[in-house]
């Protein structure tokens, strides 16, 4: 067993989350044990997606389980959307906060495994809306950005109350 280690989750207000991340360039094994440490950083959350600019990180890539196993996506790619799908959406860098958040249904998505391969996925629904969130956290955006204007209005008031109660 490699010794595994848990990130504190960067949240809403960090610049860390607002800065695009540059693509991976070395597969290498730091980047190994930075996945599985992401891993155990989202299953402890819990969550099913976490991307590396969550925990500090400036690379392209995400580790994420929607019940079917752990996977990680090195340097993806969303290359076709289609269809429109309302869900309700949270975010672990925005805790316990929920919105309904429309969104292509459907995504083709290609990006890399953690040797290396060339990845591709048809991903529709669940699956297709996690990689949507993980890659707009590669693009440095929060879901707040997803949000239509009243909702995002009422997330700013209630994030900003949030933010006066943490002391400096
Ligand atoms: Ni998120």
């Amino acid at each position: 067993m490699p010794l595994m280690a848990q990130y504190d989750i960067r949240v809403f207000g960090d610049p860390v989350l607002r800065t695009p991340t540059p693509p991976v360039t070395d597969i290498d094994g730091a980047l190994k044990q930075l996945v599985d440490d992401m891993l155990e950083t989202m299953y402890a959350a819990p969550g099913v997606g976490l991307a590396a600019p969550q925990v500090g990180v400036q690379k392209r890539f995400f580790v994420y389980d929607v019940g079917d196993g752990p996977g990680v996506v090195i340097n993806p790619e969303i290359k076709e959307t289609s269809g429109e799908w309302e869900h309700d959406e949270g975010c672990l860098s925005v805790p316990g906060l929920f919105w309904p958040i429309t969104r292509p249904k459907l995504v083709h998505l290609v990006g890399l495994d953690i040797d290396g391969n060339d990845i591709e996925f048809e991903a529709d629904e669940l699956l297709a809306r996690m990689f949507q969130h993980e890659v707009d956290h590669l693009d440095g955006v929060l879901l707040l950005a997803r949000l239509d204007g009243d909702q995002r209005k009422e997330a700013m008031r209630t994030l900003r109350s949030r933010t006066l109660d943490i002391p400096s």
